[in-house]
């Protein structure tokens, strides 16, 4: 992949990097859109397909992931990307005779609160893996979504830190129809915890209906209350956290108002599912 990354560069091509785990949906294939979008028909897209072990913490769900190379590639394919990178996790993180992997990448101030809380070496894996793809694709440009808003701004901080020539152009949440946030994880969600996993989006629209009017503010430890006692009528929904904070800098307000941003992860039944929105 080094290789072919560097060859393009040498000749001048444009590369854009879409980085997955795979199992891909109408929000992975947006993100390849938007790749394409930034370098061009005669531009390269690459997608990385590869769940990292070492952003899975011990108890996670890294075993039972939903993988599915075959259809992906399909997908990528109709798509028309140009590579898919799906290396193997020997590939990814050596072990030999003079010593296994033991190098790491990690933000030390975003990454604290909220998924970073909740998830202790969540980042540092997504960090570590991410500067990998960047220096095996070499891309120009790389694309992450908004869904996972506090990884995307960690990335960016990453890349302005430790100077990657990576420019990071940030997609837009995808939603199904009902508002649930496109998921790889979505697939968990049997039966009626499909229709319970609605309670994030909800729960959103409340808190942006809440300080819709112009210079309305209200405490957050007010507005969060009754976002909590909202998400407990909800029977499988149990809230992991649920965070305000200034969308630039991922620091807590105590006053809600309009333009502040607002992420929660919630438990429906036994998957943790994510979102976030600027209000
Ligand atoms: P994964 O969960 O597969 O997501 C890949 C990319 O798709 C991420 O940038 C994520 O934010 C984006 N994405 C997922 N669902 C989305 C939605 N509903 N709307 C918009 N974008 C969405 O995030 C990861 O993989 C990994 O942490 C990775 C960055 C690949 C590092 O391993």
């Amino acid at each position: 992949m080094q290789r072919l990354g560097r060859s393009w560069q040498r000749a001048g091509a444009r590369v854009g990097l879409v980085p997955t785990m795979g199992c891909l949906h109408d929000a992975h294939l947006s993100l390849v859109r938007r790749a394409r979008r930034a370098v061009g028909p005669r531009g390269r897209v690459v997608v990385s397909i590869y769940v990292n072990p070492t952003q899975f913490a011990p108890g996670e769900d890294f075993a039972r992931y939903p993988r599915d190379l075959a259809r992906d590639c399909g997908l990528c394919r109709a798509a028309g990307v140009d590579v898919i990178f799906a290396p193997s996790d020997r590939q990814m993180y050596a072990r030999g005779a003079d010593g296994d992997f033991s190098t790491f990448v990690s933000e030390e101030s975003l990454a604290r609160g909220m998924e970073g809380a909740a998830r202790p070496t969540h980042f540092r894996g997504v960090t570590t893996v991410v500067a990998k793809l960047f220096h095996l694709v070499q891309p120009e440009v790389a694309i992450f979504g908004a869904k996972d808003y506090q990884q995307a701004a960690i990335i960016k901080r990453m890349v302005r830190d430790l100077n990657f020539p990576v420019k990071i152009i940030v997609a837009p949440i995808r939603r199904e129809r009902d508002g649930l946030a496109m998921s790889s994880r979505n697939r968990y969600l049997t039966g009626d915890l499909r229709r319970q996993a609605v309670v994030l989006w909800q729960a959103l629209q409340r808190a942006r209906a809440a300080v819709r009017p112009p210079g309305k503010t209200i405490p957050a430890a007010r507005l969060k209350a009754a976002l909590r006692r909202f998400i407990a009528r909800t029977p499988a929904a149990r809230l992991d956290y649920m965070e305000f904070f200034d969308p630039a800098t991922l620091t807590p307000v105590a006053k809600v108002r309009r333009g502040v941003h607002l992420a929660l992860a919630v438990f429906v039944g036994g998957t943790r599912l994510i979102d976030n929105t600027r209000l």
